[in-house]
């Protein structure tokens, strides 16, 4: 039998653009999946027997990295699905890990790797930044170019996308959940679409590369009140390639005074909001004010890794 948990991410700058190969900036938080794979006398998800439309992820994992006899496979979540905070990633990168841990394999590159082509599989277009975070963990900047930190290189059709380790400064953010359950392949489409026909979309696709990589010097040099205007900037051009919503925006303005700058994080369409800030309570409170669940995580956490076998209490 064996275990892995992995972390699921906030995307600080980029979503979306980064699926047309521009650079953006994920940190891994720590809410984790755990998945543990053991051997059984058929193919079982949680107890039930698997079944492709059920459990499409971990279906399309299995596919992708393991060929022996039948195995069960147990997950646990502590990340809301369709919450825009990596969870299809999560349980991805966990559940091929633990397969390639039983296959004496396990390696966060190799996890990386198959879980991107999981979730290409599953979403249609995808980018491998939410799975190079989940595998990686810490900080992960995704760039045309090697930088220093190369972690590995992913490619699929005309695109290709060089995974960089950045560590991650003391930040705190507050999450925002509204509730609203987005799935990811939909909104990318639609991007992709508006993309396609609007000069003026394609320019703010451009304008988010600019952001990304503005932000990524201001955290570096821990310049909280530049993150924090860039973060309003790259939610308004969310807004504009048509991914945002109502209560994403009501959740941004009500954390206007409490937070240096807050947007929507991960595909959109619903999921979450994330702000940049000081006073964690004040932020939760005005989270909270709009309808929305708040959630303080800590970013930087370790990638996907063996976990002991589980015990009663997990
Ligand atoms: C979703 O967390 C991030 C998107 O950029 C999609 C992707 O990169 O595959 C919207």
């Amino acid at each position: 039998m064996k275990r892995c948990s992995a972390p699921g991410k906030v995307i600080l700058f980029g979503e979306h653009a980064v699926v047309f190969g521009k650079p953006a900036f994920a940190l891994a938080i720590d809410l984790r999946i755990t998945a543990s794979v053991s051997s059984s006398d058929q193919y079982l998800v949680n107890g039930r027997p698997m079944k492709k439309q059920h459990h499409v992820y971990v279906s399309k994992a299995l596919d992708e990295a393991w060929n022996g006899p039948p195995i069960e496979i147990v997950t646990r979540s502590r990340i809301p699905s369709g919450s825009g905070l990596g969870s299809s990633a999560a349980v991805t990168v966990a559940t091929i890990g633990s397969m390639l841990a039983e296959r004496g394999r396990f390696r966060p590159e190799t996890v990386a790797r198959k879980a991107f082509e999981v979730e290409l599989a599953v979403q249609g277009r995808a980018s491998p930044t939410d799975t190079s975070t989940s595998s990686n963990g810490h900080g992960v900047l995704v760039a045309q170019e090697k930088m220093d930190g190369f972690l590995w290189r992913i490619s699929a059709g005309d695109k290709a996308w060089s995974m960089h380790h950045r560590d991650v400064p003391g930040f705190t953010f507050v999450v925002g959940y509204t509730g609203i359950h987005a799935s990811t392949g939909p909104l990318v489409a639609g991007v992709k679409k508006l993309v396609d026909s609007s000069r003026d979309a394609a320019r703010a696709v451009d304008r988010i590369a600019e952001v990304v990589l503005d932000g990524v010097s201001a955290v570096e040099k821990g310049d909280k009140a530049r993150v924090g205007k860039l973060m309003l900037e790259n939610h308004g051009l969310l807004n504009s390639l048509g991914v945002g919503h109502p209560l994403l925006d009501k959740a941004v303005e009500a954390c206007e005074r409490v937070s240096y700058g807050a947007k929507l994080t991960g595909a959109g369409g619903g999921g979450s909001m994330i702000a940049l800030t000081d006073d964690p309570v004040s932020a939760s409170e005005a989270i909270a004010s709009v309808g929305c669940t708040p959630m303080t995580v800590n970013v930087g956490c370790e990638g996907v890794r063996l976990e002991p076998r589980a015990t009663r209490a997990d």
